[in-house]
């Protein structure tokens, strides 16, 4: 089994008395309601998903990862994990040796040791992570939309937040290593997605099970931007196309719940890591990972890699072309493996695609499978009902 990354596996969940003392303990401290991303990232943190990090980033990591993607130690790390807290808690936070960390509804999540409180400049990190200031951004309009002062330190989990209609996929690192194990996989790929499954997926994703023994599908189910398909509808679409396409005995589905950054290059590095820490030899890279809009080259997330060693990385990316059904080939193929003009091409932008969904009207069966667009035209109209 692939070790994780830094080493060791973190376990940052406390359970039984320990957790009963921390809980009372925590009530006397002060505290602090957090945003869902900061949800995303105590689960990460506390079940080893972000391994080796054990808590929010001090100022010292924190400047490493922004300028150099990598930690203090110079383990390799490319985005940063922090926990910006309100400016009118300054005077609090730079006292107190603890902060307890709750969810909406007042539930003690988390505690964490404040080692560390620093300010830093949302412009900068932005455009050293994203790559760009612009706050039509998602990721930059997350950051300039919070505080600039931030606390570090370690934490431990005290209560999972409510993972809801996906608790029934939800696996921690420990349990998908052992999983993988018990199937006898050796060699397993990883795919990170925050879509419906499409063709070009599917084809990607079968590509590399040919040369590995099993498919981690592993659709990221915390924050996303609001026009992005939501996670809850994308997780029946999900089970529906495994049923029909995929072979049992060769794929395993998990939810990730981190949240979206939408860095592309970096985040592409940082979604790696996460999946070698699940137990992943491999992972897929195709064309403009975990991109939006035009702020990154189609291959850039890819390129990102020859930054790093194959030793310090661990894992081994696969990467892809831009792939699509060709009507002249009367198949999937790339840019690398077709050889006819566009016009034979299948190729319909995710604007687009969103757009016919939601006036419910089906993309073409080259595109998406029949199965997968029922499922995701039913799930959006539900939604919309709702919402009337
Ligand atoms: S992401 O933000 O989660 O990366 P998406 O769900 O679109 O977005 O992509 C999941 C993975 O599939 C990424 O590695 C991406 O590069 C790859 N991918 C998506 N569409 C294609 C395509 N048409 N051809 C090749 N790779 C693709």
């Amino acid at each position: 089994m692939i070790t994780p990354h830094g080493g060791t596996l973190v376990q940052r969940v406390l359970h039984g008395e320990r957790r009963e003392e921390w809980l009372e303990k925590a009530k006397q401290f002060p505290s602090l309601t957090v945003s869902e991303v900061t949800r995303s990232d105590l689960v990460c943190l506390a079940t080893g998903i972000f391994s080796p990090l054990t808590g929010f980033m001090k100022e010292e990591d924190y400047i490493s990862v922004r300028d150099q993607m990598r930690l203090a130690d110079g383990t390799v790390w490319s985005i940063p994990v922090t926990l910006p807290v309100p400016e009118e808690l300054e005077e609090t936070v730079r006292r107190a040796a603890y902060l307890a960390l709750r969810d909406p509804n007042g539930m003690i999540l988390a505690v964490v040791q404040i080692e560390s409180v620093y300010r830093v400049d949302v412009e900068e990190e932005a455009k050293k992570v994203f790559g760009t200031n612009d706050v039509n951004h998602p990721g930059v309009a997350r950051l300039v939309n919070q505080s600039s002062l931030y606390v570090g330190g370690d934490i431990w989990l005290l209560n999972r937040p409510d993972f809801g209609v996906f608790a029934s996929h939800y696996y921690e690192p420990a349990e998908t290593r052992k999983i993988f194990a018990d199937r006898g996989w050796r060699r397993i790929v990883g795919f990170q997605t925050r879509n419906p499954v499409h063709r070009a997926h599917e084809y990607i994703q079968k590509s590399a099970l040919e040369t590995v023994d099993g498919l981690f599908l592993h659709p990221l189910v915390g924050a996303t931007k609001a026009d992005d398909i939501p996670a809850d509808v994308r997780l029946k679409s999900y089970e529906v196309i495994l049923k029909e396409y995929y072979p049992t005995e060769r794929v395993f589905l998990g939810v990730f719940p981190a949240a979206m950054r939408y860095a592309g290059p970096r985040e592409a590095i940082f979604h790696a890591i996460a999946r070698k820490n699940y137990g992943c030899t491999h992972f897929i890279v195709g064309r403009d990972h975990a991109g939006v809009g035009n702020y990154y080259g189609t291959y850039d997330a890819q390129k990102i890699f020859e930054q790093f060693t194959a030793e310090e990385l661990g894992i081994t990316p696969l990467f892809f072309e831009h792939s699509f059904y060709c009507r002249r080939c009367a198949g999937m193929a790339s840019y690398k493996t077709c050889p006819h003009p566009s016009e034979y091409h299948v190729i319909l932008s995710g604007t687009k695609v969103r757009q016919m969904l939601y006036a419910g009207e089906m993309p073409p069966p080259e595109f998406s499978r029949p199965e997968v667009v029922q499922v995701l035209i039913e799930g959006l109209r539900k939604k919309q009902t709702v919402s009337k």
